[in-house]
């Protein structure tokens, strides 16, 4: 089984973007869209019509960049699975919470995720499991139902809700497959920016759920960089930056990750501009740890 996963694709600064042909070259079985999969030029929408037009405008330019065109018919297809969930910028904008704002904001915003890629949903919202054959992949919204850190760093609900945790804390007493993938569109350790790590009760309640779980990981996006860390005891591997120009150098930054797995073992591959895979790695079952 193989799966993509990818963040970050901004198509005012790259344009067009031929990164998406080299994972529709890969055949993945499922693909991972972990947030800011467009972004909104107006960062402070306080009018959910004008955000409305504003990421259906934006979705529409990004859906139909060729290579990305081709990429989503060819999983269609297929048959392949397609998982999305935003984060900031195809949400609300930059560094916004759902919890802050007017509440027809906040659905604005997941109705057009619903809308552009008819991701699986839980009743009204867009966390999701999905099972396959090696692993279950959960989505998190970590958005919807987020506050600011000064608001909810005492808060045991806080980034997913109480009703989002009931739901995840079910869902992995259930899991029985050999691999348990948890996406988040935030980064759960500290990269430099938003985090899970800034709501202390909540980043201590996921690392009970996840530490010691032999084929538990968080694939996580937003940071504008690949890397891998599990200093926590949670296993983490960040994919980030599919089509976005570095502020220092101004290259075009072509992040992506392919996992792949088998009854034993899962391979993680991290490309970049650099030849071939900057990370490579494999991790056995048996010694689940970076
Ligand atoms: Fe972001």
């Amino acid at each position: 089984m193989k799966i993509a996963a990818t963040s970050c694709c901004k198509l005012q600064q790259v344009n067009p973007q031929p990164v998406w042909r080299e994972i529709m070259e890969e055949s993945p079985d499922v693909l991972i869209l972990a947030g800011d999969n467009i972004y909104l030029d107006d960062n402070q929408h306080d009018q959910p019509r004008k955000l409305r037009a504003e990421l259906q405008a934006r979705y529409h330019a990004q859906l139909h960049e060729v290579h990305y065109a081709a990429l989503l018919a060819d999983l269609h297809g297929r048959g392949a699975t397609l998982l999305a969930t935003y984060d900031d910028h195809d949400f609300l904008g930059d560094n916004r919470y759902g919890e802050d704002h007017d509440p027809a904001l906040r659905e604005t915003a997941r109705e057009e995720l619903v809308r552009t890629f008819a991701v699986p949903m839980t009743g009204r919202d867009v966390y999701s499991v999905t099972h396959t054959a090696l692993a279950d992949i959960v989505v998190l919204d970590a958005r919807f139902y987020r506050a600011d850190p000064a608001r909810s760093r005492e808060d045991d609900n806080a980034i997913l809700g109480p009703g989002q945790w009931d739901w995840f804390e079910r869902v992995l007493r259930r899991s029985s497959a050999r691999y348990l993938l948890v996406v988040s569109s935030s980064t759960y350790h500290d990269f430099g920016g938003e985090c899970w790590e800034q709501y202390p009760l909540a980043f201590a309640r996921m690392r009970r759920l996840l530490t010691g779980r032999a084929g538990a990981m968080i694939i996580s996006g937003d940071a504008h960089r690949n890397a891998l860390y599990d200093d926590s005891g949670v296993m983490e591997i960040v994919t980030s930056g599919v089509s976005q120009k570095s502020m220092v150098f101004g290259t075009t930054r072509k992040n992506y990750g392919i996992f792949s797995f088998d009854e034993h073992c899962m391979r993680a591959e991290l490309r970049s501009l650099k030849a071939g895979s900057r990370f490579d790695i494999s991790i056995s079952l048996d010694n689940w740890q970076l």
